[in-house]
């Protein structure tokens, strides 16, 4: 019998995604982009959710804001279930759920100043007043580092953190209560991301925001995120508190991105070994089969096993404190 399953995690959750599977059809197969996610975002609670290239986390993304109509399962928001809303529904949610997007070149128009590309969600909604377009869209520059003066100017004028701050102004401009950052600095210089997460962290505590954060890499997570849940191939392969994530790794594949993480000190880096996760090889009691599921090992960290795995690991847990 499972034991604790997750959607009983739901108790102040803004957004609920549950069982949602999301399924393209490429010729005659089917591409599993999604299969059975379940998480829950609590208000005010940044939620990273990790994996690598193509494990389906945009396609989670897209499919919360309406983007989507999922093959199977269910979104809720508050207490209201917004999976397969209509036009009229997404509009109305777009005051609710902001997107931040990966590429700030392609997801801001080249023809649009940056004064038109912030105000557009608010022209949507139907605001007209140009006093009230002014205040908001100068107020929202300044807080994200920018000027009045960029207003006029257009988006290749700009540098890649410079867009991203943009984008995340067009986004933020909306007093979402959500924003979904879908890997928002992956596609900026190492040296500018910290900058952009700072930013995010800020706007995250003055606005009272709930983020969903996106990224295939943990590192860029580990600081910013309450919880963290693992994709692996379209399924969550572990869901835990950042810290508990960090310290007590249990799904190999979570082992294996922990890995990956280069080390501040050179003499740990030095014995640092990349580990790689083989499915089924090396003795991997099965954590992907059919008879798997997210299974809360301890308190709030869950892992996709079957029981018998999940007692053990709960056994090792339990050795380890
Ligand atoms: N609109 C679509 N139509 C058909 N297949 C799609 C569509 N969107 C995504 N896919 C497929 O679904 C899978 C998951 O893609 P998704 O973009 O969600 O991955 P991702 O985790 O965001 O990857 P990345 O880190 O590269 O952004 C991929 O195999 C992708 O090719
Ligand atoms: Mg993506």
């Amino acid at each position: 019998m499972p034991v604790h399953k997750i959607e009983n995690d739901t108790e102040e959750a803004l957004l609920r995604v549950e069982h949602l599977s999301q399924y393209f059809k490429k010729g005659r197969s089917l591409n599993k982009a999604v299969s059975d996610v379940s998480f829950s975002i609590k208000k005010g609670e940044v939620f990273g959710l990790v994996g690598e290239s193509g494990c389906g986390k945009t396609t989670t993304g897209r499919a919360i804001i309406g983007l989507y109509q999922p093959t199977s399962g269910e979104i809720w928001y508050g207490g209201e279930r917004i999976d397969g809303l209509g036009k009229r529904g997404r509009k109305k949610l777009a005051s609710k759920i902001q997107m931040i997007y990966q590429d700030p070149m392609s997801s801001l128009d080249p023809r649009m100043t940056v004064y038109d590309i912030i105000a557009e969600g608010l022209l949507i909604r139907g605001e007209r007043d140009r006093k009230y377009l002014d205040d908001k869209v100068y107020g929202i520059l300044d807080l994200v580092g920018l000027t009045k003066e960029h207003a006029a100017r257009y988006p290749h004028e700009f540098s890649g953190g410079q867009r991203q701050r943009i984008g995340i102004a067009r986004a933020v401009v909306m007093e979402p209560e959500l924003i979904i950052a879908d890997e928002p600095v992956s596609a900026l210089d190492v040296s500018v991301q910290a900058q952009v997460i700072n930013l995010l962290n800020d706007l995250r505590q003055r606005l009272g925001l709930t983020i969903l954060f996106v990224a295939h890499d943990l590192s860029v997570v580990k600081y910013f995120s309450d919880r963290i849940g693992v994709m692996y191939f379209g399924r969550l392969v572990e869901l835990a508190a950042s810290e508990e994530l960090f310290k007590h790794p249990l799904h190999p594949y979570t082992r294996s991105l922990l890995s990956a993480i280069p080390l501040p000190d050179p003499v740990f880096e030095k014995k640092r070994q990349r580990q790689v996760y083989r499915p089924g090889e090396d003795g991997d009691p099965d954590h992907l089969g059919e008879d798997t599921e997210l299974l809360e090992v301890r308190s709030g960290h869950f892992v996709r096993c079957t029981e018998k795995v999940r007692e053990s690991l709960n056994g090792e847990l339990n050795e380890s404190l």
